[in-house]
């Protein structure tokens, strides 16, 4: 087989799988991520790794490639305003609505648990200024579809370089216990809010439940438009009426307003369901 027609077959596996959409000049990103464990495992070229998936596919082979293939780049209080907005409108909002009930969080491609303990780490600093207000607590529900990503998730230790990408030293010396090796360890009380879960976004939701607040930032943009667009009717699915949905701040939401009204924050948008 050709080395192009390989290509194209390996585009539609990682499409099928995970949703991934690889542009068709993206060669040498697939050359690039996957060189090492195709040499780990003596294969020579494409073909020959999507027989061997396709030929032994409980064997972790299909979990690997995804796992090379995903970007995993995240930080502490991505883009700042969500955080912010989170705080000062969103949960306000939504106690002034439901008082007494408890809210739920989802973090929908958690990467290596940034995301979900900043998620964890802001509602702390919201019942901090705002005591008693929050009487029922939050949970947030943390997925993604690398189990490389849950482990260290569940994990909660970070070295140096992680900690330096978004968070103050205040928070810093609050939030996580420090280990030999330079090493940081988030809080048990920060960690305990979050639950970790495997979940592929091209896959049902529906054990899930209802969540009052949905982030789900910084994956759509390696999907297709259809894809995208299913996922976010899903996404709608498991939103209360009136419950809030963040994406990256790179990424909007083209159509469906009969689902979401878009929510101007300055700075930032994010959307509300209908
Ligand atoms: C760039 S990170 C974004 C992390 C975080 N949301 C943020 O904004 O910093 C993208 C994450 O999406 C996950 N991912 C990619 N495809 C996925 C899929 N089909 N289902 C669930 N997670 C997926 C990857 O494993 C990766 O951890």
């Amino acid at each position: 087989m050709s080395a192009n027609l390989e290509f194209e077959q390996f585009r539609a596996f990682l499409e099928k799988t995970c949703g991934i959409l690889l542009g068709t000049n993206k060669q040498y990103l697939v050359s690039s991520r996957l060189n090492k464990l195709m040499a780990q495992n003596g294969i020579k070229s494409l073909g020959e790794l999507i027989n061997r998936i396709q030929a032994q596919p409980r064997a972790g082979l299909r979990e690997q490639v995804v796992d090379a293939m995903t970007t995993n780049e995240t930080l502490w209080f991505r883009d700042t305003y969500p955080f912010e907005v989170l705080k000062q409108r969103v949960l306000p909002e939504m106690i002034k609505a439901s008082p007494g009930q408890r809210l739920r969080i989802w973090s929908a491609a958690c990467s290596s648990g940034q995301e979900p303990f900043s998620l964890s780490m802001t509602i702390d600093e919201f019942e901090r200024s705002n005591p008693g207000q929050l009487k029922a607590g939050a949970q947030i529900v943390a997925t993604d579809l690398s189990g490389a990503m849950l482990t260290a998730c569940k994990a909660a230790e970070y070295d140096s370089l992680a900690i330096g990408r978004g968070l103050s030293q205040e928070r810093l010396q609050r939030y996580f216990d420090p280990r030999p090796g330079g090493r940081w360890a988030v809080k048990a009380a920060i960690r305990s809010r979050v639950e970790f879960r495997a979940l592929n976004l091209l896959d049902s939701y529906a054990a899930l439940g209802k969540f009052d607040i949905v982030f789900c930032r910084n994956v759509l943009i390696y999907f297709s438009a259809d894809v995208k667009k299913d996922i976010l009717r899903r996404i709608h699915a498991t939103l209360k009426p009136g419950g809030y949905l963040f994406l990256g701040a790179s990424e909007a939401l083209n159509g469906l307003p009969e689902l979401y009204q878009m929510v101007q924050c300055s700075p930032g948008i994010v959307y509300r369901a209908r």
